[in-house]
């Protein structure tokens, strides 16, 4: 393909609809000069399709803080080629991914997503990730550039981040990974960064991104995230998303032309970088977009399978009690989250898995008939009630809600269409109207004073018969949320009576459009669940805690469902949902059984009350589709636990180092990076009283000695590097793996800095009874700082060490090497 030819070719309403997405996934295609379409598609854990909830199944891989524990670059390549072939049954030629920003806080909605708290470990796995997709010829999407910590106030709130920490945190993950695997596209972030709007930023887009790292790539907005015409062109932006252009609409950017604001040649730029794209992602030679498949490879399930439980982290392990021995166990109980698989967390990297495994299924696989398994549930972990469907029909006395859809704001007039839906909930994204009512027929099975729970975008009521139950008079001011299920309900009780009929109406109106509900703005939605009143209040804590009372082993499985760990939302608190009941019932079984092991589902770290009172501790995070397989072969040892933290675990979060600044004024819609560049352990290495685990720790059912530490040079270079190696001898039972941590410790200077930072890894895995050599490579960037008053990176002189640990507070070695002079070089 001629790029100049076709650029010449282009009349100014074609290049300018091509600055904008043809729908919600699609980019614009130009029949007469046969100029394709490319679809793109999230991301990260899976490649969803095009449909948000319940669309054509697909692979659900392990979350990226699962895959950071694994410290395993080789292993995120393979997801990334996985992910390269799952993106093909979905017609997608690019995947809207990685996320690559750091964990601020513990409370990061998102941080499940993204890798780590360190930019140097997030850099090298998100690189190799990007590699494995594009080697197969389909497109990454780092994201989101820049500064997207929190999901609070995301598309309104004012990062502010002092150009330091900046470059040397916040940016520097997209930095490596634009510098060593080129990813194809780039997905600006909604938030501001220092008071511009990150799709505006010249700032970021221009000067970091395309000037001083050479990005040759696409730059396209979130989904709604474009703020400007001109700014966004201006600064950079190639692409609104999703289209048709809200910002880039033809006339708007035709009079932006014709005032001089937006110059031809940035319009042919942006114009250049989308054929780019569609040239890179092989459009012009494959221009048709293939229909969404589901299709259940089996060497992902393997992936995935082993995968998640390489990332799983083995935090305690008292009396050795794990790995269970299944000959010597005649009753296990299972309780809590033990029959649910919690493959990921929520909002877009969410997706309708081919199948799930539950941990308990897995364990009555793997543990055979002689075992007695037992099962206690422990309690409801619903945020919301689940959506109500049972014993419900529509005005016709088929099973559904009739849904009416109103032109009118309230339910006024003939509607303009009657369907029917399966449940009361509804959210359609793309279909606007004034009004909606939702009407059904509730007939009991059992009488009680049920539960029903209701939430709206707008505002509501609602009916059974002519009482109103539900009287919502403001709309709902997080839209996101309410999105991905993670805005709280209201909620009452109502006494029904068996067999009788009742008729329920909602009645729901459009919200007005306000700044931070974004491409949501105006739409309607509505959720309304139920619960019988016999199974809301059953005792599920008692029932778990006697299931648990005898039995040989009681594995409690806890975490954040999707609607407690999810986009959209921030966490509230490092205390387990709900309220801190799942830790109640960690206590209570441990009060009454002595051999207890907790498995922690959830993508952050999390409050550990109960921790001196049981036995075992596993990590799990969010490990994908077989995640009840990954978890047993860890506690059977069928695998040999080899993750290591990609963040601190903290002991509480007033101990965190964005504590008092995270989610910022969300009246003012500011927040301050006040701690700078201590964040992880860049802080918790000035506090060590503050963590409860370290950055980088793991344990394994082996044991490693890390031996002859040696460094090929006491001199470091500008340019140069300086390799250190090691020998990792495996002194216990079972083969198993170490990562062998180099952190780079600079002499005192003028300058306030980090005890240390992480400059290279090395897993090896070792057969037991051997050991195997580990070679660690450090860049002369690793020594260096950002140095704001000469707007240039800085390495001063001195003898630096090169700290050789296991963790970040495991340390084996510490050697020395010199830079002999001052040096300063521009980004
Ligand atoms: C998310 C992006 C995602 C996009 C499309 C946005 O809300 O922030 O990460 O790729 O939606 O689903």
């Amino acid at each position: 393909m001629d790029r100049p030819k076709l650029l010449a070719q282009l009349t100014l309403e074609e290049k300018i609809s091509l600055l904008a997405g043809q729908n919600f996934w699609e980019t614009k295609s130009i029949d007469r000069l046969s100029i394709p379409s490319a679809k793109v598609s999230d991301g990260p854990n899976g490649v969803r399709g095009a449909q948000f909830s319940g669309g054509v199944k697909a692979a659900c891989f392990p979350s990226s803080t699962a895959l950071a524990a694994t410290w395993d670059v080789d292993l995120a390549r393979r997801v990334g080629a996985a992910l390269a072939e799952e993106a093909h049954t979905k017609g997608a030629v690019c995947v809207l991914a990685p996320t690559v920003c750091l964990h601020r806080s513990p409370l990061g909605g998102r941080n499940f997503e993204s890798w780590s708290e360190d930019p140097f470990l997030t850099g090298k796995l998100a690189s190799a990730y990007i590699r494995g997709l594009q080697e197969q010829g389909v497109g990454a999407t780092i994201k989101h550039f820049a500064g997207n910590e929190q999901e609070t106030k995301r598309t309104t709130i004012n990062v502010n981040i002092g150009e330091r920490a900046l470059r040397e945190l916040y940016l520097k993950p997209f930095e490596i990974a634009v510098r060593e695997a080129q990813p194809w596209a780039l997905m600006t972030s909604y938030n501001l960064v220092n008071g511009e709007h990150a799709d505006g930023n010249r700032f970021l887009l221009d000067t970091v991104l395309r000037q001083q790292w050479g990005y040759d790539g696409l730059v396209m907005s979130d989904w709604g995230g474009t703020n400007s015409t001109v700014e966004s062109l201006n600064a950079g932006l190639d692409l609104e998303m999703p289209g048709p252009g809200r910002h880039r609409a033809e006339d708007k950017v035709k009079s932006q032309i014709e005032s001089g604001a937006v110059g031809m040649s940035t319009i042919d730029a942006r114009v250049e970088s989308v054929l780019k794209f569609l040239e890179r992602t092989g459009k012009f030679d494959r221009p048709e977009t293939s229909p969404e498949q589901a299709i259940n490879k089996p060497e992902h399930q393997r992936l995935i399978r082993d995968g998640g439980a390489q990332g799983i982290v083995l935090l305690k392990n008292e009396k050795d009690i794990l790995p269970l021995d299944a000959k010597k166990l005649k009753s296990v109980a299972a309780v809590g989250l033990a029959k649910e698989c919690l493959a990921s967390g929520g909002g877009s990297a969410g997706v309708n898995s081919h199948y799930k495994v539950i941990p308990f299924e897995a364990l009555e696989a793997s543990l055979g008939p002689d075992v007695e398994l037992r099962y206690g549930q422990g309690g409801h972990l619903f945020r919301n009630l689940p959506d109500w469907e049972d014993d419900v029909s529509n005005l016709e006395g088929r099973p559904g809600f009739t849904l009416s859809r109103y032109e009118s704001q309230d339910c006024s007039g003939a509607p303009e269409s009657i369907t029917t839906i399966k449940t009361g909930s509804y959210m359609p994204m793309g279909a606007r109207c004034g009004s909606i009512s939702l009407e059904c027929i509730y007939k009991p099975s059992v009488s009680g004073s049920h539960y029903l729970g209701f939430s709206s975008l707008g505002q509501s009521k609602v009916y059974v018969d002519d009482q109103v139950v539900f009287n919502i008079t403001e709309d709902c001011d997080d839209a996101m949320g309410f999105l991905f299920g993670g805005v709280e309900e209201a909620r009452a009780q109502f006494s029904f009576s068996q067999g009788k009929e009742y008729r329920v109406r909602v009645e729901s109106f459009s919200p007005a459009v306000n700044p931070s509900s974004g491409i949501l703005g105006g739409l309607l939605g509505v959720h309304f669940g139920f619960m019988h009143q016999q199974v809301f209040e059953e005792d599920l804590f008692t029932a778990a805690v006697d299931a648990a009372r005898s039995a040989d082993v009681a594995l409690v499985f806890v975490g954040n469902t999707p609607s407690w760990e999810t986009e959209g939302r921030d966490l509230t608190s490092m205390t387990l949902p709900v309220d801190g009941s799942q830790d109640r019932l960690i206590s209570a079984v441990a009060a009454v059984n002595k051999n207890v092991i907790v498995i922690i589902n959830t993508g952050n770290p999390i409050a550990m009350p109960w921790l001196d009172d049981v036995c075992a501790v596993i990590q799990a995070w969010f490990p994908g589709q077989e995640a009840g397989n990954s978890i047993v072969d860890v506690l059977l040892g069928k695998v040999n636990p080899g993750g290591k933290l990609p963040m601190t675990i903290p002991k509480s979060l007033s101990d965190t180092p964005a504590y008092k600044n995270f989610p910022g004024d969300v009246e003012k819609l500011q927040v301050y990076y006040e701690e700078g560049v201590e964040i992880g352990y860049r802080f918790y290495d000035k506090h060590p009283e503050k963590a409860l685990f370290p950055f980088g720790f793991g344990l394994s059912y082996s044991k490693f000695e890390i031996r002859n530490v040696n460094l090929d040079s006491k001199a470091l270079k500008q340019g140069g590097s300086i390799t250190i190696t090691a020998e990792v001898h495996n002194l216990g039972p079972r083969a198993g793996s170490e990562v062998v941590q180099v952190y780079v410790a600079p002499p005192a200077g003028s300058v306030d800095r980090p005890v240390k930072t992480l400059a290279g890894f090395a897993k090896v895995t070792v057969e037991s009874g051997e050991s195997a050599q580990a070679e660690v490579k450090v860049a002369f960037d690793a020594v260096s700082y950002w140095s704001e008053k000469q707007s240039m990176w800085a390495v001063y002189k001195g003898v630096y060490k090169a700290i050789i640990g296991t963790s970040a507070v495991d340390i084996v070695e510490s050697l020395e090497f010199e830079v002999e002079k001052d040096v300063t070089y521009k980004p």
